[in-house]
């Protein structure tokens, strides 16, 4: 087992599914002890479980990201309980129903917005002043391909993406005196439940035999070694860049 983690506390939001999930379960079987945010509670616990099964060390917080003062709290909580954060994977997220640009309403772009950009903001802002106290930190944000190089039909999720990478890049340079790297991932396609039925139709397996080298999706953990490397010592060189496992989609 690599133990490169041992003594370090991670929180990973939206753990209790997918990507976020895979992430929470590599942390903890490197030695994190994984505080595992999801507004889905049993969702979160399930993942705790899995944890807690294996011999890992794991704790619940249940709060929509979006919602300032709930998150803050929740986090303020459970970092009581175990010690304050050393590493923050900003991964909670919610699909792009494909939607025509003058489709989507201002509600529909303010949820992107909220869950996404304001989501990873909050959970950096609570998180940060304990990294800066211990000057040492690691700020992992959750981008997408989409982000990178757009898709028709899905521009409000693009927009979000993006703006992920622009945080990132902002945060990298800005809390690089306190010894804090940010870096974020931009998978590509991955299979996890939030594409839901679309993803078992014809037209995207043809899409994806066609756009995809690879020729297949990712499994989650393909996504959460690649974040377990940036939240270790190993990658402390390594700050304000966009890592996009992709299978070779856009390179
Ligand atoms: N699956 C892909 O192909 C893919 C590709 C690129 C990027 N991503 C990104 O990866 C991240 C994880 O996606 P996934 O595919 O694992 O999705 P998923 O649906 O399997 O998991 C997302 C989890 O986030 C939780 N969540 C959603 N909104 C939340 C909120 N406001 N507060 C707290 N928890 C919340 C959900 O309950 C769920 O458990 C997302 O940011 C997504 O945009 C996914």
């Amino acid at each position: 087992m690599n133990h490169s983690l041992q003594g370090r506390i991670a929180l990973v939001t939206g753990a209790g599914s997918g990507i976020g999930r895979a992430d929470a379960l590599v942390l903890a079987a490197r030695g994190a002890t994984v505080i595992v945010n999801d507004f889905d509670a049993d969702a979160a616990a399930a993942t705790v479980q899995q944890i807690v099964d294996t011999g890992g060390r794991a704790l619940p917080c249940v709060a929509d990201v979006s919602q300032r003062a709930t998150i803050c709290a929740a986090i303020a909580e459970a970092a009581a309980q175990v010690g304050e954060v050393d590493i923050l994977v900003n991964n909670a997220g919610i699909a792009s129903r494909q939607e025509a640009f003058l489709d989507v309403d201002e509600a529909r772009l303010d949820r992107m917005f909220g869950v996404h950009v304001k989501g990873s903001w909050f959970c950096t802002q609570a998180v940060l002043p304990g990294m800066q106290r211990r000057r040492r930190g690691k700020v992992i944000n959750t981008s997408s391909i989409l982000g990178l190089s757009g898709r028709r039909r899905s521009s409000h999720y693009a927009a979000a993406k993006a703006a992920l990478i622009g945080m990132t890049k902002a945060w990298a340079k800005e809390f690089a005196e306190w010894n804090v790297q940010v870096n974020a991932v931009a998978p590509g396609r991955v299979r996890t439940p939030i594409l839901g039925d679309v993803a078992d139709s014809e037209a995207y397996r043809k899409d994806l035999l066609a756009q995809v080298p690879a020729g297949r999706r990712a499994e989650p953990e393909e996504i959460a070694y690649l974040v377990a490397f940036l939240a270790s010592d190993e990658s402390d060189f390594i700050t304000g860049q966009i890592i996009s496992p992709n299978g070779g989609e856009v390179i």
